[in-house]
């Protein structure tokens, strides 16, 4: 039966002040944590026992998931008092692996791809991992496949450092997005008790053997790493997500949002449970907004993504922001990012009335959590 690892230990740097409360692996993506996402992906290819490599704040991660019985899975944590790195977390893991082929996941990748298909490629090849792939224009921020197009055998495994565009400019290429299947013999490549990375030390070598075989999906894939590719990543995720909807729904709005008075609402948003709307407020496009957040009169969100049970105040406007969870934005208040530049606040954070922050430059605008900021910033 195949099973599953989702590797959640990192430490997130690039998402600070985000992750100084929350850890990356459970950052909502269209109001579901990124590897709550992964697992039900998981089950449905029949995938019933998950192993979470937690080791950074691993705690908050276990007080969410516990044993997995809500979700419908078996969940099985590893030991790891300092992040192993990515070979290392899955060497902790080889006691519940050892017997059967199993998927292993970046926990920070939003996806969304069909894995009945990769796994079926998998079993029809000899591989001994079988690394999913999407097709980049410029692929030099990521690890790299070089593929031969008649086997499909990966030939080289190259990570960022290494990747040498011809005439030093970018040309597609198929990148490596963080979902692999392996079999149980991948273990005899890693040493144990030693930070190992994967990507960096194992798959090339396992490559230049030439078993590593290349599945290159055909879906929706963006890395969690920094605060635009989470702007971006939600509002990807949530287009797919309404494309795949039966009933052709423009917007996802769950059936517990009260809508007091009107409100006018630009496709594509996602609205969580309970969320209250005063009237007068625009909405969208692109905005997903969490549970129990109340959005006072007139307020308008667009381009942006408001985590859980904050208090959104009359008449304020966010635009390319990060609003993190539980934060209280006063009347009148102003948010706007530039381009890929954003204002980010991390949990706990209010904003005095008539407060303005407004992106001048290239540099986004953070401020960690419990702060109170009280004055302009433009
Ligand atoms: P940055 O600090 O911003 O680079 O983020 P990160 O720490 O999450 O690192 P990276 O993006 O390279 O990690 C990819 C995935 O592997 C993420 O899901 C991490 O949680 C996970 N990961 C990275 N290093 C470790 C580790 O040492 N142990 C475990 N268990 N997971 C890890």
């Amino acid at each position: 039966m195949t099973k599953g690892i989702i590797l959640s230990g990192g430490w997130g740097t690039r998402l600070r002040p985000l992750t100084c409360t929350i850890p990356k692996t459970l950052i909502p993506v269209v109001n579901k944590p990124v590897i709550e996402r992964q697992i039900l992906l998981l089950k449905s290819v029949g995938v019933k026992e998950i192993v979470l490599a937690v080791s950074v704040m691993a705690d908050d991660i276990k007080r969410y998931f516990k044993d997995g019985e809500d979700l419908g899975v078996k969940i099985h944590y590893t030991d790891e008092k300092q992040p192993m790195g990515t070979a290392g977390a899955l060497k902790l893991a080889e006691y519940y692996l050892h017997d059967d082929r199993f998927f292993m996941l970046n926990g920070d990748e939003i996806i969304n791809f069909d894995f009945h298909e990769m796994l079926d490629l998998h079993q029809k090849s000899e591989a001994l991992g079988t690394i999913a792939s999407m097709n980049v224009e410029d692929p030099s921020p990521y690890g790299v496949l070089i593929v031969d197009e008649d086997s499909n055998k990966i030939l080289k495994f190259q990570e960022k450092e290494e990747y040498d565009p011809p005439e030093g400019k970018p040309v597609p290429m198929p990148v490596n997005v963080g979902v692999y299947l392996l079999e149980p013999e991948i273990f005899s490549y890693i040493e144990s008790n030693r930070k190992i990375s994967i990507e960096k030390e194992i798959f090339p070598h396992v490559a230049n053997k030439q078993k590593l075989y290349n599945y290159s999906i055909n879906g929706i894939w963006r890395d969690v790493g920094k605060p635009y590719d989470l702007l971006e990543g939600n509002i990807l995720l949530m287009n797919s997500l309404i494309k795949e909807s039966k009933d052709k729904k423009e917007n996802l709005i769950a059936e517990s949002v009260q809508f007091e008075g009107n409100n006018y609402i630009i496709p594509p948003v996602t609205i969580g449970e309970h969320v209250i709307l005063r009237y007068g407020c625009k909405i969208g496009p692109n905005a997903v907004i969490g549970d129990n957040v109340y959005i006072e009169k007139n307020a308008e969100i667009k381009e942006a993504v408001i985590f859980k049970e904050s208090f959104i105040g009359e008449r304020s406007k966010i635009e390319k922001a990060i609003v993190s969870n539980n934060c209280r934005i006063q009347e009148g208040v102003v948010l706007r990012g530039n381009e890929e530049a954003l204002v980010i606040l991390a949990s706990f954070v209010e904003v005095l009335k008539d407060v303005q922050l407004i992106t001048p430059d290239n540099r986004h605008i953070t401020y960690c959590h419990h702060e109170i900021v009280r004055s302009n910033l433009k």
